[in-house]
């Protein structure tokens, strides 16, 4: 899911990606990367410079295709998720 509330008071549910989720048997095919690139090119239309993305610290986790896709960790957690962050070119 793209998420867009631009006056959210809290600054990582303004603009980000939600609960991103592949079908097993489908992942490692591009999808993920077209859901992420889909979702960054609405931001840049209603004109968003950055979005972000939560993801659980976890070894099987999704961390490295976040990272992959130039997303970084910004340093903040919420609720024990890594809080990512891409500034929109
Ligand atoms: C994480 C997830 C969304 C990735 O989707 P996907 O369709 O498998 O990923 P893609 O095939 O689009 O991969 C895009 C790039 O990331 C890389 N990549 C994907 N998963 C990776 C991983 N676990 N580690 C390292 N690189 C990874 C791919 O190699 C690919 O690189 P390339 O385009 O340069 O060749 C998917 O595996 C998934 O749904 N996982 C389970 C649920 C989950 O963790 N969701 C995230 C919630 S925040």
């Amino acid at each position: 899911m793209g998420g867009f509330d631009p006056d959210s008071p809290v600054d990582a549910f303004r603009c980000g990606i939600w609960r991103l989720n592949i079908a097993a048997e489908q992942q490692g095919r591009g999808y993920g990367r077209f859901a992420v690139e889909a979702v960054c090119a609405e931001a840049s239309h209603r004109g968003q410079r950055r979005v972000t993305v939560l993801w659980v610290p976890h070894v099987h986790g999704p961390a490295d295709f976040y990272l992959r896709l130039g997303f970084r960790p910004t340093g903040e957690r919420i609720q024990g998720q890594i809080l990512g962050e891409l500034a929109l070119t």
